[in-house]
């Protein structure tokens, strides 16, 4: 027994910021911001949309492209790391937006590695035969917990959703997983800010060593893809498709460049959405299935990395 992904959903909330009108909102350029990360807008969710409303959309376009309904759905898992509320968790909320009744439901908090560790979670389910139709989401809204004073950060992250549907197969879909993680890293990327006394203690924005994130997350993102081939007996020349998380265009280069990997076997949407953290690689990957990019039985690598630190590879056969 495999899994497979079964269909992809996406949802990107209406409202864009540019460049130009960060330019207005801190002291930045179009010029800085494209040089040194390749964003050049983001999506920002209203104010009154919570993570499970974004995941709400993207689950309803993946079960679509699935054909199936909430009544095949039997687990529900959901990488956030700004979840409606502290509890209960963002999955349990969007199983009742969908009407799912009694599956399993719970989020998994591993950042930018989310959607990873997300699927390589549910591929357990589904390969092992305790579920038949599990729906994996990333979304996030990290326009609130971005200091939007803070020039260093405020430029580089969006709000968004990504999901999958996936389901029993007889041909293998997921190849293999690999997830990792350096608690040791924890003071270099983080939101530091906890709840105690009815309050937030502490710093509620993103704090980041913009610089040791870059380093680590490029030599992460060469391991991980290389682990990933290798148990599979493959090589990086068999991908057809990479698919990273989209923190930084340089990072993205880097990273394909080390790999040998071209460029245009690379989907790249930072440019449009920014770093959507857990949302990023389901965005892609949904957006390069919908225009046609990704076609059946190719190879694809999925890879993430963030705070934790945390980093994975989900490699698959279309
Ligand atoms: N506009 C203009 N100037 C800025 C801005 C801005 N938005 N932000 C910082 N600067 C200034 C700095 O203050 C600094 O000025 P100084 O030299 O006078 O002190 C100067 O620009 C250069 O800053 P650097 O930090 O050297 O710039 P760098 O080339 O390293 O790029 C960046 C910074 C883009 C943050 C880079 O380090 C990076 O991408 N790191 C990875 C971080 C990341 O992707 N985090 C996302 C979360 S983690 C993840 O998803 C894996």
């Amino acid at each position: 027994m495999y899994s497979r992904i079964a269909g992809t959903g996406s949802y990107l909330p209406e409202k864009v910021l540019t460049n130009q009108d960060l330019e207005k909102m801190v002291e930045t350029s179009d010029d800085w911001i494209r040089t040194r990360t390749g964003i050049t807008q983001r999506h920002i969710a209203h104010s009154d949309q919570a993570a499970s409303d974004l995941a709400f959309h993207a689950s309803q376009n993946a079960m679509k492209a699935a054909g199936v309904t909430n009544k095949d759905i039997d687990l529900i898992i959901v990488a956030t790391t700004t979840p409606d509320m502290v509890f209960p968790s963002t999955a349990c909320i969007l199983q009742d937006k969908l009407g799912v009744e009694n599956c399993p439901a719970f989020d998994v908090q591993a950042v930018c590695s989310g959607f990873v560790y997300a699927l390589a979670t549910a591929d357990m389910f589904v390969s092992s035969g305790k579920c038949r139709n599990a729906l994996v989401v990333g979304s996030e809204i990290y326009s609130k917990i971005v200091d939007w004073n803070d020039r260093s950060t405020c430029v580089l992250f969006g709000d968004g959703a990504g999901a999958v549907v996936l389901s029993q197969s007889e041909a293998p879909g997921i190849l293999s997983s690999h997830l990792h993680a350096n608690g040791s890293y924890k003071d270099v990327l983080s939101v530091p800010g906890s709840i105690g006394g009815g309050v937030v203690q502490g710093n509620p924005f993103i704090s980041m060593e913009g610089g040791t994130v870059f380093k680590f997350a490029v030599k992460v993102l060469e391991d991980v893809a290389q682990e990933a081939v290798t148990e599979s007996q493959l090589k990086t020349s068999d991908i057809d498709w990479l698919i990273p998380h989209q923190a930084n265009i340089r990072i993205i280069r880097s990273t394909a460049q080390k790999l040998g990997i071209p460029l245009e076997k690379v989907v790249v949407t930072v440019d449009k959405h920014g770093n959507t953290s857990a949302a990023s690689i389901p965005l892609a990957l949904d957006l390069a299935v919908r225009d046609g990019r990704i076609q059946k039985d190719q190879l694809v690598l999925l890879e993430g990395v963030g705070g934790g630190f945390t980093w994975g590879a989900v490699l698959l056969r279309w």
